[in-house]
């Protein structure tokens, strides 16, 4: 395995996020799994290109804008910015990253749709559904809510009841209502355009019968076959954001079927930029190979539409595909109010992107089993496996090599045998790369930490250098302690790009690579050891964890984005009139405003209520220094529960807009008393 002379071209693509919203760490499972997959590939010496892109359409991202007052470009936009920066923090390297609002993407949806169309794969006809007749728009089955025809429980989505599990259609919910705009949903009549799945059954089955997905998804996909293949309805009426259907006005391309057509916008874009071959890699004969990266509820998409419409419209089909499973936080589903819903960006202000890198690397496998973030389990993980047993190797040798030997590593190596036997592991653990067994990698490569640093223990170089005698040998050990660390960062290097950087800076040397195995670092002048690695602390995490909770404030929508053929999803639900008078809103005045030590995100204020006092811890700081605060008028929320926080005790809440684009703190016109009632 180590011999990598037989260059391979491989295209990897992982999931497209939507461009209404920010990357949190449940989202990180895949991008870190396919970035790792890819950098081992990138070392190895194959060709290997990595992309991405935002998924830019539909009625979420649609509605979103309108909400924050923007235009759907302005919105996609902006996220596009955000998801890079998140990624790049990271270390999340791709090659492309793109959009699906993009001229390449609507080539090849047109392109697509024109070919099935024309090989009779696409079908007309009227279906009847929900429309809310304010808005004037049809609603997916998420946009409508109402009691659960079942067990009566209020507040239902269109299409299942949270509470029995009892699944139905919008028109069986008692009392139903558009949550776009609070009207009881009529029916209308539409043309709907369909894509002919059932016609690609036989193909589909050759396929999987010839390994391109995991045994669990195989079998789900057995389930599917059985139920029978449906047509696929791959059209939306205006108002939609997307992609007119061509000859078809007022007609749009459904979200997911330009969604995965985003992957060849990419590489198009991306081809385009480097004289790459685009056909090269999508033709039916290509060698290359293609591989998604997804999560197990988006299977359906690409272990049957996808290839379905690529072998239709005369393209080849993905190698594999392979699936993950989800996130969970200490055991249970990510939540913000425990404030384990944690965004890449909250993250980053609190830990180093690699120690979540590694950590999800040591429970990654080929499987489709969810994972467990457990906050204990992480930092132990992290403090004994990165900084005490790797970066120990290193820091035990380095300071003689610098001192006592000018900063150069020994001419021959002293334990041949040694380096040679840390070399030949490379080949199981190349095989658990490329299986996607990290998990078994990251073991494998931490028996090898344990024999180095066992190695320097047994030879003591503080001993020896003690010794009148010692000679040359402390020179030596060292040297051969640093270079099975050298070993250990080539295999590391896939999880660890920073670290393996600094070790690269350290050693004085270009960037590692898989080939570099066999040729150990001598006669070679190396820089001054500086740390690579510090320890997590448990207030670090508890710290984040407090910022995830405070960067959900009440004014912000906290409905999160499913996934799936139900994706589309609402702006919030609507309340009565005697629901929204239980709240009682209060104009006050900033009498004292101050930061919060410990806290990054917070301001505390004293709110003057024209009479009473009242104390508000308000995350706003990012948006306001406190000094700016002091003798506004704003708006409170005066009857909330109080919440005992960290730094006291909240006694309700200041009204702000806005959310990840920034804090906008809402103020009544000129004339408005403390006290006041907002009504
Ligand atoms: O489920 C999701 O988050 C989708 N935006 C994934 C799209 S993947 C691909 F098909 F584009
Ligand atoms: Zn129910």
């Amino acid at each position: 395995m180590n011999d990598t002379t037989s260059t391979r071209r491989i295209l990897v693509t992982s999931a497209l996020p939507y461009a209404n919203g920010p990357i949190h760490i449940g989202h990180l499972v895949e991008y870190i799994q396919t970035d790792i997959w890819v950098r081992f590939q990138k070392s190895r010496g194959h060709e290997c290109y990595y992309l991405c892109a935002d998924d830019a359409h539909g009625t979420p991202i649609m509605l979103r804008a309108e909400q924050d007052g923007i235009s759907p470009e302005q919105l996609i936009e902006r996220i596009w910015q955000e998801h890079r920066a998140d990624f790049a923090g990271f270390l999340i390297e791709f090659d492309n990253y793109y959009s699906t609002h993009s001229p390449e993407c609507r080539h090849y949806a047109e392109l697509i749709y024109r070919r099935l169309d024309a090989a009779g794969h696409i079908s007309r006809r009227v279906i009847t559904q929900a429309y809310d007749p304010e808005k004037q728009m049809f609603l997916p089955d998420r946009f409508i809510k109402g009691e659960c025809p079942r067990c009566g429980t209020p507040d239902q989505y269109g299409d299942s009841c949270e509470n029995c599990g009892a699944t139905y259609s919008p028109t069986d919910l008692k009392n139903p209502r558009s949550v776009v705009s609070g009207a009881t949903p009529i029916t209308k009549e539409s043309l709907h355009f369909f894509f002919k799945l059932a016609d690609f059954e036989t193909m589909l089955k050759d396929w999987i019968a010839s390994g391109p997905i995991q045994s669990q998804m195989a079998n789900k996909l057995n389930e599917w076959f059985t139920a029978g293949l449906q047509e696929w309805d791959i059209s939306r009426d205006a108002p939609y954001w997307g992609f007119e259907i061509p000859d078809a006005p007022g007609k749009y391309f459904y979200v997911w079927l330009d969604a995965p057509i985003g992957y060849m916008a990419s590489f198009q874009n991306f081809c385009d930029r480097t004289g790459l071959s685009f056909d090269d890699f999508w033709n039916p004969d290509s060698t290359a190979e293609v591989y998604h990266f997804i999560g197990k509820d988006i299977a359906y998409f690409h272990i049957l539409f996808w290839p379905a419409e690529l072998t239709g419209a005369g393209f080849r089909k993905p190698t594999a595909v392979n699936c993950h499973g989800f996130l969970t936080v200490d055991g249970q589903k990510m939540s913000k109010s425990r404030g384990t819903f944690i965004k890449a960006r909250t993250y980053l202000q609190h830990l180093r992107p690699e120690y979540l890198r590694y950590y999800f690397a040591t429970k990654l496998n080929d499987g489709i089993d969810d994972l467990d973030l457990n906050f204990e389990d992480f930092l132990q993980r992290v403090n004994s496996d990165l900084v005490g047993k790797l970066v120990n190797i290193a820091s035990r040798c380095a300071g003689f090599i610098t001192r006592r030997f000018a900063g150069r590593l020994a001419d021959t190596l002293a334990e041949p045998a040694l380096y040679a036997d840390f070399v030949a592991a490379g080949d199981a653990i190349a095989e658990a790369y490329e299986g996607r067994a990290f998990g078994r990698a990251m073991r494998e490569i931490m028996v090898l930490a344990d024999r180095a640093n066992q190695y320097i223990d047994e030879k003591k170089p503080w001993m020896l250098a003690k010794r009148a005698d010692a000679g040359d040998e402390v020179q030596a050990v060292c040297s051969m302690g640093l270079n099975l660390f050298r070993v250990l960062t080539i295999y590391l290097k896939p999880v660890l790009p920073g670290v393996a950087a600094q070790v690269e800076q350290f050693l004085q040397i270009p960037p590692l690579r898989w080939s570099d195995l066999p040729n150990p670092l001598l006669g070679h002048a190396i820089a001054e050891f500086k740390p690579l690695m510090q320890r997590i602390e448990m207030a670090q995490i508890a710290a984040m964890v407090e910022d995830s909770k405070e960067n959900y404030p009440a004014a912000e929508k906290t409905v999160a984005t499913p996934r799936g053929p139900l994706a589309d999803d609402p702006i919030g639900s609507t309340i009565t009139i005697e629901d929204f008078a239980k709240v009682d809103l209060r104009v006050a005045r900033i009498a004292k405003a101050e930061a919060v030590a410990g806290a990054d995100k917070l301001v505390r204020l004293e709110l003057d209520l024209g009479g009473e006092t009242r104390q508000v811890f308000a995350g706003i700081k990012s948006a306001y220094a406190p000094e700016e605060l002091q003798d506004r008028l704003t708006v409170m929320v005066a009857n909330l529960a109080p919440r005992k926080m960290r730094f006291g005790v909240s006694e309700g809440m200041v009204l702000a807009a806005g959310g990840d684009g920034g804090i906008y703190l809402l103020a009544p016109d000129s004339g408005a008393e403390p006290g006041m009632r907002v009504k």
